[in-house]
């Protein structure tokens, strides 16, 4: 079981969730963050921290982000390991309120 970073993240990646994490678990994709659910250990620090409620435990996703499972699991292997706090995206504050932003999630790694 882990936790998973679903939509809101997109476009904001905020990563008060990354500075307090133990295991240092995050990877950043260009405008996204994941959580690698092997080396998760199921905490819950990190659900409370992120300020646009993007952060589930893996039993609690809501279904209409159960796709972000995968896609956690998949990003975790391909893109860079993040450790600390760096500034949100430029428009974050503009994003943070949007629904149904998920086509605007990148690929491509930080
Ligand atoms: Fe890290 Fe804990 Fe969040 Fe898992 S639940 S990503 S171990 S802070
Ligand atoms: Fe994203 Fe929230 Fe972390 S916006 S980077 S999941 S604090």
């Amino acid at each position: 079981m882990a936790y998973i970073v679903a939509e809101p993240c997109i476009n904001c990646k905020f990563t008060d969730c990354v500075d307090v994490c133990p295991v240092d678990c995050f990877y950043e994709g260009k405008n996204f963050l994941v959580i690698h659910p092997d080396d998760c250990i199921d905490c819950g620090a990190c659900e409370p921290e992120c300020p646009v409620e993007a952060i589930f435990e893996e039993d609690e996703l809501p279904e209409k982000w159960e796709s972000y499972t995968e896609l956690n699991a998949r990003y975790s292997e391909e893109w860079a390991n993040i450790t600390a706090k760096k500034d949100p995206m430029p428009d974050a504050e503009s994003w943070r309120e949007k629904e149904d932003k998920g086509g605007e999630l990148s690929a491509e790694s930080a």
